[in-house]
């Protein structure tokens, strides 16, 4: 088995034309039910920044009427100065301290809200979409993708307001202090703007590329450690650490440019914010020697420029951290904007009751046996293709009667599991239909399909939790007895009474330990609780020992009693409790029976069978 090679990651994520449209669109829907606070914080922005840039005045006011009063012996003007200026600085604290309070309050809000969004739309999406795409790059949507969006709501969104509205007020009181200084002041603006452009597009490609190559690291990490079994056991962790290194090192780059960016702005910022104040102390102290402007109004315009100069910096920063986020945003934005493919019906159709008077179970208590018959399952001129692949079932018509166990067998690729996954609904056929009892399975809402139809899946997936946790995955409100009667029909119980904590054990700290055939009376247990009507189970291939697959042949028998069950067959002992026994291959079926008609025929299974039966001796 060789590595899979994400070399597609560029092809993954790529973006449709209009998504920043649709991450304008994003944002809003999630910025709208906080509209009252952000009016709030909109209106504390333009106080603090106005108070922000008073302050100077009254040190003006101190230095040009108070002093001279003062002087003169008169101390109210002073007095009123000082104290309008340490009312400002007060008010100014509170003001930024219920700011930066509300301002997190709010982000955090928003990003809660987006990442449930995500995580619940992600779960929605159908199989082909996990199967097609990466689980490290949804990793990365909700890893540092979110950080990145929240990093700009957090400390940026409001500082950058803050910070334009300081200088909009700086310059009109600049204007309003002394024309021809202020028009020295806005001079070093005129740099300013050409190098700001000069920097944007380079800022704004290196800054995509920190996202794409953060994504590619965390989609290598997370390949890795899914399979680092595999990893281990082929002993390519040398090669994996490799390609690790080189997307980390692209990764550095790419920040690195983008810093490099930010270092050179802040650079001429600082240049051409100093030159800009040397003019002005030359310009002001020689209109101040000339008696066109006062000392005091010369001091206020130095300390407004710094506080001019100042916030372009942050300008800056924000900037960066708007341009990564935004680039996040429509990360986001695209996984959100794909719909599943499997769509539930908006107008669903009720199952048939049971013939048999098996009523499903209705209250969780009882212990789920029924006198249930199963459903019956149609296939009527089913075709089916991946994607843009080839026909995997060219033409599938099948009728299953109620509680008909089938066996499917057939070469590997024949196309066994795809069958699966259509008759579960994990995919649609291309063209035909698949009914249960008469019912589409398109016209069930996604609640009745799952109850009806449950499938075992190969590798019996355990959850952090107890194993009690893991049976009554089945069913969710299970009581602990129905759990342990499922566990004993099964032939569990006797193995779990003997853990040290029962069922109430740890299945993380056992997980390593119960065999597979052990999961696999999990699993059988889980379905024993769902009592659905119909189970559908891709058989493990892992040989058992013979103890172990009687146990496990002895529980599917149990679990399969009043149902009708399609299972992929991969051992002579589950044949043989099978009722039919289709061959497959290439999506067809190439024969058709009961166990002994097939064995006692020529055909493919024929041949299989011998071959299985030479196989145990
Ligand atoms: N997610 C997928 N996307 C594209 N093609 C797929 C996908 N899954 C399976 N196929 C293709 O469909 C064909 C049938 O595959 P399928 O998994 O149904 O075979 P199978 O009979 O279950 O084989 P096995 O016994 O090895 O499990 C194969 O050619 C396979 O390459
Ligand atoms: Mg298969």
């Amino acid at each position: 088995m060789s590595m899979p090679r994400l070399d597609s990651d560029d092809e993954i994520e790529s973006l449709p034309p209009d998504i920043a449209k649709k991450a304008r669109a994003l944002l809003m829907s999630l910025v709208r039910p906080h509209s009252a606070m952000i009016i709030f914080l909109a209106v504390i922005v333009v106080l603090t920044a106005a108070l922000m840039v008073i302050g100077p005045v009254f040190i003006a006011d101190a230095l040009d009427q108070g002093v001279p009063a003062a002087i003169d012996g008169d101390m109210g003007p002073l007095i009123r100065a000082v104290t309008f200026f340490v009312v400002s600085a007060v008010a100014s604290a509170i003001l930024a301290f219920t700011s930066t309070r509300l301002v997190g309050i709010t982000a955090q809000k928003i990003l809660f809200t987006l990442r449930e969004r995500v995580f619940t739309h992600v779960q929605r999406l159908d199989l082909g979409y996990h199967e097609k795409s990466t689980s490290g790059r949804l990793v990365s949507r909700q890893t540092s993708d979110m950080e990145s969006v929240q990093q700009f709501l957090s400390y940026s969104l409001f500082e950058t307001a803050l910070a334009v509205l300081q200088m909009l007020f700086i310059a009109v009181t600049l204007v309003v202090l002394d024309v021809p200084l202020a028009i020295v002041a806005f001079a070093g603006f005129v740099p300013l703007f050409f190098i700001t452009k000069a920097a944007h597009s380079t800022q704004r490609s290196a800054y995509r590329r920190t996202r794409t190559s953060i994504a590619k690291v965390i989609v290598h990490f997370v390949e890795t450690m899914g399979g680092i079994r595999a990893v281990q056991a082929y002993r390519r962790q040398p090669e994996r650490r490799g390609t690790l290194s080189d997307q980390d090192a692209r990764y550095r780059d790419a920040n690195t440019d983008a810093l490099r960016g930010v270092a050179w702005f802040a650079g001429w910022t600082r240049l051409i914010g100093n030159i800009t104040q040397t003019v002005i102390i030359v310009v002001g102290a020689w209109l101040v020697i000339e008696g066109w402007t006062q000392i005091g109004v010369l001091a206020a315009f130095i300390l407004y420029l710094r506080r001019f100069y100042g916030p372009l910096d942050e300008l800056v920063q924000a900037f960066n951290l708007y341009q990564s986020a935004s680039a996040a945003l429509e990360k986001i934005a695209a996984v959100l904007d794909t719909d599943p493919e499997v769509v539930e019906p908006t107008q669903p159709k009720a199952l048939p009751a049971h013939a048999s008077g098996g009523a499903p179970p209705a209250d969780n208590d009882a212990a789920p046996t029924r006198p249930a018959t199963g459903r019956s399952l149609d296939l009527d001129g089913v075709r089916f293709a991946y994607a843009d692949g080839p026909d995997v079932l060219p033409r599938f018509d099948l009728h299953i009667p109620a509680g008909q166990i089938v066996a499917l067998v057939g070469a590997t690729g024949a196309g066994k599991s795809t069958l699966v996954k259509l008759v579960t609904r994990f995919y649609d056929p291309s063209v035909g239909r698949i009914t249960l009892d008469e019912v589409d399975l398109r016209d069930l809402d996604d609640g009745q399909l799952r109850s009806s139809v449950v499938m075992v899946t190969q590798e019996s997936f355990l959850f952090a939790g107890t194993i009690a946790d893991n049976i009554r995955i089945g069913n969710p409100g299970a009581s602990d007895e129905a759990v342990v009667a499922a566990a004993t029909a099964v032939g569990l119980d006797a193995y779990i009474r003997r853990l040290p904590e029962g069922y109430a054990t740890d299945v993380k700290k056992r997980g390593g330990r119960l065999s597979s055939g052990q999961r696999q009376l999990v699993s059988f247990a889980r379905v024993f609780l769902a009592d659905p009507d119909v189970v559908v189970l891709d058989e493990a291939t892992a040989h058992l020992d013979i103890p172990s697959e009687r146990l496990v042949q002895n529980a599917l028998a149990t679990v399969l009693e009043g149902r009708t069950a399609i299972i992929i067959a991969h051992r002579l002992s589950t044949v043989e409790i099978a009722d039919r026994v289709l061959v497959m291959e290439s999506g067809r079926i190439i024969e058709d029976g009961t166990p002994d008609e097939l064995i006692s025929g020529t055909g493919k299974f024929a041949q299989l069978h011998q071959a299985w039966r030479d196989s145990l001796v």
